[in-house]
Parts: structure tokens; sequence; C-alpha cells
């Protein structure tokens, strides 16, 4: 197999995991002792990272590339998306900035507008957005569907994410048959009776993960409560969004009690919350086969989507208050037409360290390392030797610029699996 190395790298976060911190120790949740090296090079192999170290040690290689003194990140890993969609919710967003609330109800608009679009359109559209995460410097993508609501609809939403993962395009796919009730549903419990039955049924092939959104609004403890424990039986890792909009429907309590990879959202906390999220990082994860863990064991980690925060005007999730307490925190862009219009994990990142008081290392750690725990992947969020070769090169000597020049193009090259992807 040929190999690449790459020379001129000012600072290389491997955030190599068999260097990680102890809980309690500096750099447990950013970036520990030897996990950013200085003047450094990198050998890429058959997809993989096969050998990291100082610059003046590089092996020789068959082909080399000179970054001219630019930091290089593992690709940003984006847990949390709803790329599966089409239409426009600019008037609404635009009415919110005028002084509207969020609510639950505009996926309604979205499901209207996704059911009409033909599989090409609908295709073309996802493919355009993973394009654009791309473009950012993001290398591992989850989507969840979530805007079909019929078990036709659903499928559709699934297959054709699933097809994109067989095409090495996207990561991971969530299934989210319970992100609304329909308009059309009977009435709530009914529309569950369809999801844990028949569409669970038809979905379960194209996922890896199945969500609910426990939410005024949306759906009761109890009714996430069946939805997640379907999903366990079809084999599904599970996944919440909870404490959006409010404390009352608990979905962070419903999360930990139910060992989701994930709850995700978590902008209104309490004492107990944190305490029950933090417990869980004890939670020891389980190797499940090349690259995965077992979507069933580990830590419910907490997700939070600082783009959304700011696009709904909601308070922002206490990231800070979760690190202090011992939470494990992913960062993610929730990119969707509602909430959060973006995929842009570098503005998240900045958000994070400028309005969350996260320090750089930690946002970073976030957005790679969290996301893949958030995705049981041990394959990506860090440059290790074995991991996936994907790479964000950034148009800077240093990562702290992500934060230092927020809004600014830093993306210089973007590596995937050991390809140039930008
Ligand atoms: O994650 N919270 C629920 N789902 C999306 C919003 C979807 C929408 O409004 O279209 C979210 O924010």
């Amino acid at each position: 197999m040929p190999t690449t190395v790459l020379t001129g790298i000012s600072e290389l976060w491997t955030l190599d995991p068999a260097l990680d911190a102890a809980p309690g120790e500096p750099g447990r949740h950013g970036a520990a002792e030897g996990q950013v090296l200085r003047e450094a090079a990198l050998v890429i192999e058959d997809g993989r990272v096969a050998w990291t170290g100082p610059a003046s040690a590089a092996p020789a290689a068959d082909e080399y590339h000179d970054l001219g003194g630019r930091a290089v990140l593992p690709g940003w890993v984006d847990s949390h998306t709803h790329l599966v969609f089409a239409g426009d919710r600019s008037a609404e967003f635009e009415a919110r900035m005028a002084g509207q609330d969020y609510a639950a109800g505009g996926i309604a608009v979205t499901t209207a507008a996704t059911r009409a679009a033909p599989d090409a359109e609908l295709r073309a559209l996802v493919r355009a957005r993973i394009a654009e995460a791309r473009a950012g410097g993001t290398t591992t993508l989850e989507t969840k569907t979530g805007y079909g609501l019929t078990v036709a609809e659903e499928t559709r939403a699934a297959a054709l994410a699933a097809g994109l993962v067989n095409a090495g395009e996207l990561d991971e796919v969530t299934f989210l048959g319970a992100h609304v009730v329909p308009a059309e549903a009977e009435h709530a419990e009914a529309y569950v009776d369809l999801v844990v039955g028949e569409m669970l049924t038809a979905v379960a092939e194209h996922a890896r993960w199945i969500d609910v959104f426990c939410e005024r609004g949306a759906f009761t403890r109890e009714q996430s409560a069946r939805v997640l424990r379907a999903g366990r039986d079809a084999g599904l890792g599970l996944r919440v969004h909870g404490n959006q909009l409010g404390p009352e429907h608990e979905g962070v309590a419903l999360a930990v009690e139910h060992g989701a990879a994930s709850v995700d959202h978590v902008n209104h906390l309490g004492p107990a919350d944190l305490e029950a999220l933090a417990a869980t990082a004890a939670r020891p994860v389980r190797a499940a086969g090349e690259g995965l863990l077992d979507v069933h064991a580990g830590p419910t980690v907490a997700t939070v989507l600082p783009a959304c925060d700011l696009s709904t005007r909601a308070p922002l999730a206490p990231a800070r208050d979760l690190l202090d307490a011992g939470a494990e925190l992913a960062i993610a862009s929730n990119a969707n037409p509602g909430t959060s219009n973006t995929s842009s994990m570098a503005f998240c990142v900045a958000t994070a360290v400028l309005q969350m008081r996260l320090s750089l290392a930690e946002a970073v750690r976030a957005a790679t390392r969290g996301g893949a725990l958030a995705l049981r992947r041990s394959d990506v969020g860090h440059l290790a030797v074995g991991a996936r070769a994907d790479l964000h090169v950034l148009d800077a000597p240093a990562a702290i610029h992500l934060a230092y020049r927020p809004g600014m193009p830093l993306t210089h090259q973007v590596w995937r699996a050991g390809v140039r992807a930008v």
C-alpha cells in the first residue's frame, strides 16, 4: 500500500485515547499531556493513520505533502443532524427573530415539503448538505429521519440515508419517527403504536439508532419510554432529544434510565440532571467490532447544540456545568431547517468557547471525541495510530484561531479515510 506523509504541521491534535487523563487530572475534558504534538508529521496508509510523531523523525513515504505550518485536527464528528428534508422555513425563522417563540409544530411544514419531494430531488438535497458539511471540516456525519412520519416516508428517508452510508458519504442513521405526531394521526397513542410497530419494523434494517423528541408539543416521558424500549428490542442504540424547551418531560432522566448513548439539547438542567449524567461517565464502553462500540454500553453523553440555542434564542445549554460535574460532552450542529440551519461545526466550537465558557481544547474535544463517543465509534474523532485518517487542516498555525477568528474561512484541507475530500 502506498504511504503518504504530511509534514509542516505546527500543531497535531491526535487526541489519542490511550493518553487520556484520569478523572480530576488536568486535560481530562480537553487535551491531556501528549495529545497535541508540535512541529509534527503524520503518515497515512490504507486510509488509516499509520504513524504520528516529530517531523524530524518522519519515516520515508511514497508521497509527501508539506502543510506549511498549519494546525491539523481530527475531522469534526457531527453526531446530531436532520439532513433528510426539503423546503425552507426562513419565514418562521424571521418571525422568531421578531419575537415569536419556537414550537415543535414547525416540523409539520417541513414534513409536507419532504413528502412532496421526489426521491432524486431529496437525495440531491442531502448530498449537497453533506458536501457543505465536509467543506467545513466534518468527516463523520449522523443524520436522522423524522420529516416523513408515515411508514413509507420514514422508510424512504432511512433507506436514502443508509444508501449514502453504503456509498461512504454518511456515517450513521437514526430513526426519528417519534419526532412529532403528524396531523393525520388519530391521536398520539395511536401514532406511537405505529412508530413502535409497523414503522420500526420497516426502518430498523436501515438504521443503527432510534431517537425520540421527548418534549412538550411532541412526546411525553411515557410515550418516549415506549419508543426507546421498542428500539432497544429491535437492536437499535438509543438517543433522546431532551430538556430542550423545558425540564418537565424529564428527557435527561429518561435517557439515563434507559442507557441512551446520548441526550441532546439539554438546555434546561437542574442539579439532579447534572448529577445523573455525570454518574453515567463511569459506565464502561465495550468494543463491538471494527471501529465500533456497543450501543448499549457506556455513558449517556450530553450533546449540546450551540447553533440551535442561538437560532431559537434559548438559554445556552450549560456545557460548563456539565463538564464541571464530570459528564461526557459532545458538540453537534443539529443542522435542520427549523432550529439550526447550519452544519458549521467551527461556528459551534467558536460559540462554545465564546459563549459557553469552554476552553478551546474542551470544545475541540467535544466536537471530535465527544461526538464519536455519542455515536459509539472508536475509529473516528482522534488521530491515534489505527484511526480512520480523517483530518481537518486549518488555515491557521494554531487551533485557537477557531475562536480567535470566528466566522473566518479556516478550513484549508479535509481528508477523509486518507483521501483528500476538500
Ligand atoms: O433538534 N427538537 C426537535 N427537532 C429539531 C427541530 C426540528 C424542526 O423544528 O424542524 C431539533 O431542534
